[in-house]
């Protein structure tokens, strides 16, 4: 390395904004061995084009069991309170051919069109949680409305009852370290919540076998592939990493993308006032600005190298654990014209938000719709948004793979 990085990684100064760190590493050090903040050394891959390769690359696998016991023997791989054994039906978990069979599986329940037909739920759902405190003047919209919003999505979609949807805003909340959201945040706490949500969709299944209705999950109970069809332990491993990777992400997406609108006056004016139009498109290209911008997802989830292989020039031995920095790759001047600046109506925009190659996000279309639906209703229903403290003073909830904020304080005249 030429010099030391002056902005050094994982402070609390990283955490609030890491661009400055990604843009010195992409510069001087694109593929980086570092020491984690949890002791596991990684690769942290910054550059567009090397991002892009590792994504796509089969020599990258995901199975953390075969591939780095020594990590994951201290628990800092993975979903907390899962065991090993357990994680082999998770699809970020799995390599092919396990994972081509389960995916197909999946997409053949989590369709498109599925998606588009919720979106009046979605709505209805967004009016409801702005209802709550638009008389109000001031709210903090992570955990009144970025929070339970895709935990009631998705719920509803896998047809959690709603008089039971509460024990999942509880669960998720724990999960999440939100205050207010009922979450405490041990590591007790956590597994306990993710025990109680399993056991609870593993006898969802178990009773929506019997009594099929229109939801994912007897979609999933029911799909097949050649006569394949997933098992019932399978049917309750996907629909536990359905609600899982579909709920910070999702969370993460309103946070940050209300936070940048409201950092950008003339931005956020450009956009209202074609919502005012009635105009959709902008409200499109906006949120995949907004993914690039300051994308959810700070980092793909973990790969480990399977053979000696070379990225962006560096040698990576087997074994290696390599980290793809998608927040890093989405602001490569290599890549995409003024990548600090937020352009809402950029169109040449691959951006990496969602991953790339076969573990491409599968929940897309509903987070766009998701995220589309909570923006427009936000700005249409309060115009005079503001943030209610200096943006310095917003905190991070830092962690490694996730980019989010703990709270998202904001006053405006009341309905
Ligand atoms: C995979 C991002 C919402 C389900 C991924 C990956 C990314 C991502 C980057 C790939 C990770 C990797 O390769 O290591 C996001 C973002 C979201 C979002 C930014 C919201 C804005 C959702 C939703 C769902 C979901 C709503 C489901 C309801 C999944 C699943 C995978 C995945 C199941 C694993 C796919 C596979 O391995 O084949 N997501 N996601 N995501 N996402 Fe999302």
């Amino acid at each position: 390395m030429p010099e030391k990085n002056p902005h050094p990684l994982f402070t609390q100064e990283f955490a609030a904004d890491p661009y400055p760190a990604y843009g010195w590493l992409r510069e001087h050090a694109p593929v980086h061995r570092t020491t984690l903040p949890s002791g596991v050394d990684a690769w942290l891959v910054t550059r567009y084009a090397d991002a892009r390769q590792a994504l796509a690359d089969p020599r990258l696998s995901k199975d953390p069991a075969r591939h780095s016991a020594r990590a994951h023997s201290r628990g800092r791989i993975g979903i907390p309170g899962e065991r090993t054994a357990d994680l082999v039906s998770h699809l970020l978990n799995i390599d092919p051919p396990d994972h081509t069979r389960l995916r197909r599986l999946v997409s053949a329940a989590f369709t498109p069109r599925r998606v588009a037909e919720f979106a009046p739920r979605v709505r209805e759902l967004t009016d409801r949680l702005i209802d709550g405190f638009a008389s109000r003047g001031s709210a903090d919209l992570i955990a009144e409305f970025a929070f339970p919003l895709p935990i009631y999505a998705i719920c509803d979609m896998l047809g959690v009852p709603r008089t039971d949807q509460d024990d999942f805003r509880d669960w998720a909340g724990m999960m999440l370290h939100t205050p207010g959201a009922g979450g405490t945040g041990s590591r007790g706490g956590v597994a306990r919540s993710v025990k109680r949500m399993r056991a609870y969709l593993a006898e969802l299944i178990h009773r929506k076998r019997a009594d099929p209705g229109d939801d994912l999950i007897s979609g999933l109970i029911q799909a097949s592939d050649h006569g394949e069809h997933l098992s019932e332990k399978e049917a309750a491993a996907m629909a536990f990493i359905l609600l899982f990777a579909g709920f910070e992400t999702t969370v993460n997406l309103v946070g940050n993308g209300t936070l940048a609108l409201l950092r950008d006056d003339a931005e956020r004016t450009r956009l209202q006032r074609s919502l005012d139009r009635g105009e959709t498109e902008l409200l499109a290209t906006a949120v995949e600005e907004l993914l690039r911008y300051d994308g959810p997802v700070e980092l793909a989830t973990w790969r480990f190298a399977t053979e000696p292989l070379r990225l962006g020039g560096t040698e990576v031995a087997p074994g290696d654990a390599v980290l793809v920095v998608l927040a890093a790759a989405d602001r490569d001047p290599e890549r995409f014209d003024r990548p600090d600046v937020l352009d809402l109506g950029r169109t040449s925009n691959p951006h990496l938000g969602f991953g790339h190659g076969i573990h491409y996000c599968i929940g897309a279309p509903l987070a766009r719709l998701e995220g589309r639906t909570a923006l427009a209703a936000l700005l249409g229903r309060l115009p005079d948004l503001a943030l209610a403290v200096p943006p310095e003073e917003l905190r991070w909830r830092g962690g490694l793979i996730m980019r989010g904020l703990r709270a998202l304080p904001v006053t405006f005249t009341p309905e």
